[in-house]
């Protein structure tokens, strides 16, 4: 199955994306996930991305594309895309990419909620320093404040959820990624679930969602 998991920033692609794939046992392809990895290890993309991404910005399409490509191929057929496509361009490659290898999207999750919302999620997200598991300040507590359950290491807080950036996330999702989903509407492939519940119910939603889809 190849789905696109999409929402504002702070909707909970992260963390719903994680449950998807262990339950469908399909690969994680996060765009934000990759371009991170590529920051730390000093390649010559995550010093392109570094600004964009401290902005709040987009990072260029070419350079997503083309990291995109190679992450999908490598995954095989059965993956779960985070914050990618992330604007019609990106949109129009994967189709082109995938229409070309005949295969195709077969939905698009769209987590739908307010902005006031996410904001508050992204200030009070902290990530491992070492395996990148998230948790929250008030909603997803680890056991001992600050360090990892599953590793013990510090948590950090992203340098991108400081509140001038989170606002300049939220308005180049409006502007760039919104359209991503009218894209795939015109496709018939946009299943929409509020966001703005906890995050078990949320679960519970996409996988009813999925089951229809499988049973359809
Ligand atoms: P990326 O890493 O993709 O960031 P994002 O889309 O802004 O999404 P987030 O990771 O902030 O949020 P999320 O929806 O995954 O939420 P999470 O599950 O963590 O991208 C970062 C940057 O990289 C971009 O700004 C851009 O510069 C660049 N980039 C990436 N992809 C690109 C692309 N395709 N093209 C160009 N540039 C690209 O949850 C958030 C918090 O809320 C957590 O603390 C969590 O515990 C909590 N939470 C989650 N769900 C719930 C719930 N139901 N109730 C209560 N709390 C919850």
């Amino acid at each position: 199955m190849r789905i696109i998991l999409l929402g504002p920033p702070g909707a909970g692609k992260g963390t719903q994306c994680k449950r998807i794939v262990d339950r469908l046992g399909a690969v994680h392809l996060s765009s934000g996930d990759i371009l991170r990895g590529e920051r730390a290890a000093g390649t010559e993309l995550g010093k392109k991305a570094q600004s964009f991404m401290d902005s709040g910005g987009l990072v260029p399409d070419d350079l997503i594309v083309a990291m995109m490509a190679g992450a999908i191929q490598k995954a095989g057929g059965k993956y779960v895309l985070d914050g990618f496509p992330r604007t019609v361009v990106q949109a129009q490659e994967l189709d082109k990419a995938l229409m070309k290898a005949g295969d195709k999207i077969d939905v698009l999750l769209n987590l739908n909620i307010d902005d006031k919302i996410v904001a508050s999620r992204m200030t009070g997200r902290r990530s491992c320093s070492v395996c990148g598991t998230v948790y929250h300040v008030e909603n997803l507590k680890p056991k001992k404040e600050g360090l990892c359950d599953k590793d013990g290491s510090e948590l950090v807080q992203r340098a991108d959820d400081k509140p001038e950036v989170v606002a300049n996330r939220l308005k180049t999702y409006h502007a760039q990624t919104a359209p991503v989903i009218d894209h795939y509407k015109k496709q018939n492939l946009v299943m929409s679930v509020d966001a703005d519940k906890d995050i078990d119910e949320v679960t519970k939603a996409i996988f009813a969602k999925l089951d229809a889809l499988k049973g359809a």
